[in-house]
């Protein structure tokens, strides 16, 4: 998930200085390893035909269907053959400043426990399904590979600009619950809807929420929710056209002009929008 709280501006006992932790993959109970392979069972089911191609290709290629929970060091050995990116293990939540360090430096922070089987459906914070099953087959895909080692590089420079807000909206509404439009139609690529059941239905089958056209600045301006399904998915039309919008883009100017502009809310849609699903929001108005 998006940096945004953190409880500790130290490691805790037994981290090192970076914050990471061992995985301690012997530690593991068979339950928790059952718990993972409830949850990729049911996932494994859904995605196909609206997983994007890149997504699914990764799940392959790293080999994540194995029984039980992957083992960091032997998921590293494999991404780094495919894009140089590193999956260590950290306790829960850390600094921006270490998050976006990791990033840049194409090491994947991720936590090491998992959820327990009363909260197959919803966690509050980041497991090591999430982390793993929703974000790191991403990163077999050198495009993507790229996008987020670029953002990591973009986040202490955010930090320095103040302007972390508007940033971290990217981060949620592209590598958290990003869509894409392929050819045979949208697909999620976004790691909280890959590794949710009930969202990866409804951020593509709903009439709820709106479906907007991909537009940078649009993006960093728009409010969104932590607490339930979005209201809003922005679709990008390729992950090449992600790229060019974000990395070769100097963000400096852009986050002076969108400091002085209202931020829009979660459910507006503007003129300037290129629509391609309007929501009802019935969902989200029938939970008040
Ligand atoms: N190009 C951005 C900047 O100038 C950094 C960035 C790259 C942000 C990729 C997001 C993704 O700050
Ligand atoms: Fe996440």
């Amino acid at each position: 998930m998006a940096q945004e709280t953190h409880v500790l501006d130290r490691p805790p006992e037994g981290a090192s200085a970076d914050w990471t932790i061992p995985q301690n993959w012997d530690a593991y109970t068979p339950e928790e390893h059952a718990t993972w392979d409830t949850l990729f069972a049911r996932q494994a089911k859904l995605l196909p035909g609206r997983a994007s191609n890149a997504y699914l290709k990764g799940l392959e290629a790293l080999r994540l269907s194995e029984s039980g929970i992957p083992n960091f060091e032997e998921l590293s050995e494999r991404l780094m053959k495919l894009t140089g990116w590193q999956v260590i293990a950290v306790p829960g939540l850390v600094p921006d400043d270490v998050f976006f360090d990791h990033m840049a430096n194409r090491r994947f922070v991720a936590g090491n426990f998992i959820r327990r089987p009363d909260q197959l459906d919803y966690i509050q914070e980041p497991d090591v399904f999430h982390d793993v099953f929703g974000h790191v087959p991403m990163l077999a895909d050198p495009v993507f590979a790229d996008y987020l080692e670029a953002y990591g590089r973009g986040g202490n420079r955010a930090l320095e600009l103040g302007a972390l807000k508007h940033l971290g909206r990217l981060y949620w509404y592209t590598v958290e619950f990003g869509l894409i439009a392929e050819p045979e139609g949208l697909r999620i690529y976004g790691s909280g809807i890959v590794s949710s059941s009930a969202e990866s239905i409804f951020a593509l089958d709903d009439p709820s929420p709106n479906r907007i056209g991909f537009d940078l600045k649009r993006v960093m301006r728009t409010d969104y929710r932590i607490d339930d399904f979005q209201q809003n998915y922005f679709v990008i039309p390729s992950f090449e056209a992600l790229l060019r919008a974000t990395v070769e883009t100097d963000f400096a100017p852009l986050y002076g002009e969108i400091m002085a502009q209202p931020d829009i809310p979660i459910a507006e849609i503007l003129p300037t929008d290129t629509v391609i699903t309007r929501g009802t929001q019935a969902y989200a108005r029938s939970k008040g």
